[in-house]
């Protein structure tokens, strides 16, 4: 089967990219991972290593130089996508034009609420009893991009431990079905894709 060519950039505790990870271990998955690309010295970067995936740790360089390394190492392994899996940097305008509609992005939030940083502690200081996390199309604007899906769980307890693991638990499920759903779309182009994962319950709605 034809894959396409993925690369994940964390730097954080990996596991999203542990979850695109075990789904690209699935025949049917329509991706390869080929490249990991870490900011720090960070558990998704230990994790990449451990997977033996071919892993770059660029910390050092401004943010013009990082992405000229980077976009070489894309361009060398060919990659077609590009996930973002909790990577802490903001990628500039240009480089995200070069690569354009071949960067996904999870945030923990139901964009467009609550862009930028600390997602849990604001929706637990609002007293909002719904939160989620959204995957969309990086674009120039941090968080802006287009909408690919998003899923949405009641918030039960003031614990912003307990809300941080339990979204991952669900973007955890959720980024690789959007991923597998918009490889197949938008770079295979098909419209075979079926989405037959992710089942909708009583209290968690997924929409993608
Ligand atoms: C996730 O909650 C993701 O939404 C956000 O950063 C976190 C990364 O977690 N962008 P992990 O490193 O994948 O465990």
């Amino acid at each position: 089967m034809n894959k396409a060519n993925l690369s994940v950039f964390a730097s954080g505790l990996g596991s999203n990219l542990l979850a695109i990870h075990n789904a690209s271990m699935d025949k049917c998955f329509p991706g390869k991972l080929q490249l990991v690309i870490c900011n720090k010295i960070c558990p998704a970067f230990e994790l990449a290593k451990s997977l033996n995936y071919e892993t770059k740790l660029i910390s050092n360089l401004n943010i013009e130089k990082f992405e000229i390394v980077v976009h070489q190492e894309l361009i060398k392994k060919k990659i077609d996508l590009i996930c973002l899996a909790g990577f802490m940097r903001i990628l500039s305008p240009k480089f995200v034009s070069k690569w354009k509609n071949k960067i996904l992005n999870i945030h923990p939030s139901i964009l467009p609420l609550f862009p930028g940083l600390n997602t849990h502690k604001k929706i637990l200081f609002n007293g909002i009893k719904i939160h989620g996390s959204t995957v969309h199309i990086v674009n120039e604007k941090l968080d802006s991009g287009k909408i690919l899906g998003q899923f949405a769980i009641p918030v039960k307890h003031d614990d912003i431990v307990f809300l941080r693991d339990n979204i991952k638990k669900y973007e955890n499920m959720f980024y690789p079905e959007v991923i597998r759903k918009y490889i197949w779309t938008f770079i295979f182009k098909k419209d075979n894709f079926t989405s037959n994962k992710l089942r909708n319950n009583k209290e968690i709605i997924f929409s993608y």
